[in-house]
């Protein structure tokens, strides 16, 4: 009716859909995510809803971390950036392939389950199942009192706030801040991280809110990219490090909205492969930001273009070769690798967003897809 139709309007707050109305709440939520939680200026990280198990989170002999979708992507920047910081094995799967192939579990494993809505029934089992076997489980979730919240039994909420759009955008960024925050805090109290490192990424986490809201100012520029790119009938993402699971999160971005064939590769990985489909129709997405694995990919830019792809670059202000290099460049404020992927990451759901609205899909209810899959 004209009612629901006016209802829904204002829902969306003057945005055309939900979708990009979450994606431009991602300075607000991010810094919701981290409001009360993060010190900065005194160096201090408290999550209180992890307190009971510090001990055993901190002296942990390896991380498991159990997602489905977006939310296992941000698992994967996670295995980085805990690996990176905390020295703690991380494994990252699929809840869904962990729980049917009886996995190893030692008593005293952590477990993080990462969790938008806190019902993906995979998941879910997957924690109940591994709970029955010793380990300790942490959820990372963003609906509060979800039944993975309840079976938890410790967890930091992600606060994003209610996520209606089916492509997750606000909440992937909110588990990336607390993902990162959980790092830092395990790091800082092992001694893994020295206190100057350590004083150096809270402030650059700290100042995360304020760079997303740098690159949205482009959100303009990348629907010009869209309209360019809309009829590609393929498309491929590479990145490394920490980036590379960004690459995977903007190919899946962009099949779940525009339906365009889209495959997500760590960079090096595309010889072995995905190097035989590139021509001078396929658009080649490099998320290459100024890192420890710049260089390199750099290096992947250049095969790419010897086979003359359509590069499409994320790179940092003041890189003067990719642009040398790329058709198009997408350019983000500087940051340490560590919490870049959360700025990386806007670009990837800015282009998948034009491109399904330019190709007049409902890119709020994305065909076959559910919000949150309660059948396993
Ligand atoms: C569905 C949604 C995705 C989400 C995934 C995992 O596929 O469409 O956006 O990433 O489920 O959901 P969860 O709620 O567990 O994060």
């Amino acid at each position: 009716t004209k009612l629901d139709m006016e209802l829904a309007a204002i829902e969306k707050g003057g945005y055309d859909h939900f979708m990009l109305k979450e994606i431009f709440e991602q300075p607000q939520t991010i810094y919701d995510c981290l409001r009360g939680r993060l010190d900065a200026v005194h160096g201090n990280i408290i999550l209180s809803g992890m307190n009971q198990y510090a001990e055993q989170i901190m002296n942990a002999p390896r991380i498991i971390i159990l997602a489905c979708g977006t939310s296992w992507h941000a698992g994967l920047v996670a295995e980085y950036i805990i690996e990176e910081l905390c020295r703690i094995p991380v494994e990252v799967e699929y809840a869904s392939e962990f729980r049917y192939r009886n996995p190893v579990i030692h008593k005293g494993d952590v477990i993080i389950a990462i969790s938008q809505s806190g019902e993906t029934a995979d998941t879910l089992v997957a924690i109940e199942t591994a709970k029955e076997q010793g380990a300790i489980i942490l959820g990372i979730v963003n609906v509060v009192g979800s039944s993975i919240a309840r079976k938890s039994h410790a967890g930091a909420y992600t606060h994003a706030g209610p996520e209606i759009g089916v492509a997750s955008t606000k909440a992937f960024t909110a588990q990336l801040a607390v993902l990162t925050m959980i790092a830092l805090k395990i790091a800082h109290e092992k001694g893994s991280i020295n206190n100057e490192r350590f004083m150096h990424l809270c402030k650059e986490l700290a100042d995360i809110p304020e760079k997303v809201a740098l690159v949205l100012t482009q959100a303009e520029a990348i629907k010009v990219l869209a309209e360019k790119y809309k009829d590609a009938t393929d498309a491929l993402y590479l990145g490394r490090g920490y980036n590379f699971p960004i690459a995977l999160e903007g190919a899946l971005k962009l099949k779940e909205i525009s339906y365009i064939h889209a495959e997500g590769y760590p960079a090096a990985e595309m010889k072995h492969g995905p190097i035989a489909l590139v021509t001078d129709t396929l658009p080649v997405v490099f998320v290459a930001t100024k890192d420890s694995y710049h260089e390199k990919v750099v290096s992947n830019m250049q095969e790419i273009k010897a086979r003359k792809g359509r590069v499409i670059a994320v790179i940092t202000e003041g890189d003067t070769i990719s642009p040398t290099l790329a058709d198009d460049v997408i350019i983000m404020p500087p940051a340490d690798e560590i919490v870049a992927p959360m700025l990386s990451t806007i670009p990837m759901q800015l282009l998948a967003y034009y491109i399904g609205v330019a190709k007049g899909y409902d890119v709020d209810k994305p065909r076959n897809l559910a919000k949150s899959v309660t059948v396993e």
